[in-house]
């Protein structure tokens, strides 16, 4: 049994700190504010690997796909603990509105049948008989087997496992790393404070993210996640059954700044407007803005840095869905066994390479 200290209560530190206590490891985790406080609270939730990392980031792909193979058993597993995380099979429709996005989604469909995913190119008027809510569309790609999950439910299942596995929580903000046996550093964008070869590898990603509801005799929200590309910018509608649509989200650079722009909610309304014209009569029910954890390279780094001290961050766009693979890497550290597939590639000793900007 390992002495193991986690940096850092968003998915990857309580995943973690999670699967380290069941496997019998005396866990406790550090956080000012664990589940709320980080940016897994604001996630949309979808667990798609290829509709959130371009073809030919194969390294992200492919421990993006390792992941996405643990969810189910993950979400089970979680839910024999007492909550259920809430993981939806509803699939994806990524809809294009010109030539170049429609482009777009032929590199996407021919990746998706590469890889032997089910994925089914669609005209404008398929995509609209699949989701009637959706607006003037050139063409669609349906993605019928992605998952997504309710980030919400999903923490405190996580929360509530972990005090089943009795690992203490510890509401303290950490500036050094933890006197003990082993460490996890899991503290998202604020990881490159903890220790020096993540200083400056490690960056905030701000995104600015809407909770919107329909009101009485609105359009249902649509069924399944719906994803565009806008004037450049990437945008998710996803729902959370009939009550709440999740509208994502913005990603740009600045710093450590929380705060939610006019100009961030303005560009996710004009860009939701295309794409489900029923969301402005919606309520505008919450505006919160986050900071992912960026790497240099998109990749995060899983893996040791120093004897006994463990990386566990820059996840990018991909917290959420590489929560599985990396708490699976940190116990196989634990216990001394090969590391999942994929995680190598994401090991933090690319940092020495000089190619490695
Ligand atoms: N994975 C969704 C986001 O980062 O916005």
């Amino acid at each position: 049994m390992t002495n193991l200290a986690v940096v850092g209560g968003g998915v990857i530190g309580l995943s973690t700190a999670w699967r380290a206590a069941a496997n019998g490891h005396d866990v406790t985790l550090y956080d000012p504010e664990p589940v709320r406080g980080g940016a897994s609270w604001l996630a949309g939730g979808m667990l798609a690997p290829v509709t959130e990392a371009w073809p030919g980031e194969e390294d992200v792909l492919a421990l993006g796909e390792e992941s996405l193979r643990r969810w189910p058993g993950f979400a089970d597993e979680l839910a024999k603990e007492g909550v259920d995380p809430g993981l939806a099979e509803h699939g994806t429709l990524v809809v294009a509105f010109d030539s170049a996005d429609a482009g777009y989604l032929d590199i996407l469909a021919d990746h998706l049948h590469g890889i032997g995913r089910a994925a089914d190119r669609l005209t404008g008027r398929e995509a609209k008989r699949l989701e009637p809510g959706v607006g003037s569309v050139r063409s669609g790609l349906h993605v019928p087997g992605d998952l997504a999950v309710d980030n919400r439910k999903l923490l405190h299942a996580l929360y509530a496992a972990g005090v089943n596995h009795k690992v203490r929580f510890v509401r303290e903000r950490v500036e050094r790393i933890p006197d003990a046996e082993a460490v996890v550093l899991a503290a998202g964008a604020w990881t490159g404070r903890l220790h020096p070869q993540l200083a400056g590898a490690v960056r905030p990603l701000k995104g600015e993210i809407l909770r919107l509801k329909p009101r009485r005799g609105c359009l249902p929200p649509p069924t399944r996640t719906i994803r565009a590309v806008v004037e450049g910018k990437p945008i998710y509608l996803v729902p959370r059954g009939d009550e709440e649509l999740v509208l994502g989200a913005t990603q740009y650079e600045a710093g450590f700044d929380r705060a939610v722009t006019a100009r961030g909610v303005r560009e996710l309304i004009e860009g939701a407007e295309r794409v489900f014209p029923a969301i402005t009569e919606y309520e505008l029910a919450e505006t919160a803005a986050g900071l992912r954890a960026g790497s240099r390279d998109v990749l995060p780094y899983v893996g040791l840095l120093d004897d006994g001290v463990f990386a566990a961050t820059g996840h990018h766009r991909n917290g959420l869905l590489m929560a599985p693979v990396t708490a699976d890497a940190v116990v196989a550290w634990l216990e001394g066994e090969k590391p999942p597939e994929g995680v190598e590639a994401a090991s933090p000793a690319r940092l020495h390479q000089k190619e490695h900007v």
